[in-house]
């Protein structure tokens, strides 16, 4: 007999189907790439303390959070070269095909009909404020808000932690870098609520504790 296969059942309870949906949407992508979920789960925390520190409350606070747990699932619909992949310079197929995951993202989520805020953030992370993003080349304020946060979070998670491609910097370093995006590439008013933060209340941990953001994922 072959060995029995423990499937662990779900601890969490969420009052809605959709935001369980949304739950296993990201413990999915958990399942295809462990960095990409710890990144996710980083991403969501620092959503959460610059939307705190931007005055969100309420629905809008959770939803600029699900943004940031989200904003990658689209990563999903990528073929496995793609998670494989060490190298820092794609060739221009691969880098196609890793610029459609904003788009593959929303089109998943469009199915579960879970709010605007979540799906615009998982749509337009990567637009950039100077225009120069993908996929639509959006810039300014014609990027939602909750898109502009999710923006600042990624990019100093990706700056600040180890990718099979790339060492991490420094975080004088990463604050430096993140101060010469500020109002070029991102939103400036909102790297200096993420600066503010992350003086006052440090980095996340490199790797979360599972399930550590659940509690600021529930709808109430
Ligand atoms: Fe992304």
């Amino acid at each position: 007999m072959g060995t029995a296969v423990k499937i662990r059942t779900a601890p969490v309870r969420f009052k809605s189907n959709i935001t369980r949906a949304l739950y296993v949407m990201a413990a999915a992508l958990g399942q295809k790439d462990s960095y990409t979920h710890a990144h996710a789960q980083r991403v969501a925390a620092y959503c959460r303390r610059i939307g705190l520190r931007a005055g969100l409350t309420g629905a809008d606070l959770l939803n600029v959070t699900w943004g940031g747990m989200l904003h990658d699932v689209g990563k999903l619909g990528l073929s496995d070269r793609i998670f494989s992949n060490k190298q820092a310079l794609l060739s221009q197929e691969m880098t196609g095909e890793v610029q459609a995951h904003p788009i593959i993202g929303a089109e998943m989520l469009r199915h579960i009909q879970c709010s605007k805020t979540i799906s615009a953030a998982v749509l337009f992370h990567h637009e950039r404020l100077d225009g120069s993003g993908y996929p639509f080349g959006l810039a300014g304020e014609e990027i939602p808000l909750g898109a502009r946060i999710v923006s600042v979070a990624d990019c100093f998670d990706a700056i600040t932690t180890d990718r099979p491609y790339q060492r991490r910097k420094t975080l004088p370093h990463a604050l430096m870098i993140l101060k010469e995006m500020a109002g070029v590439s991102l939103a400036a008013d909102l790297v200096a609520l993420m600066l503010e933060e992350i003086e006052s209340n440090g980095m996340e941990p490199v790797m979360p504790a599972a399930n550590a953001m659940i509690p600021f994922l529930k709808s109430r």
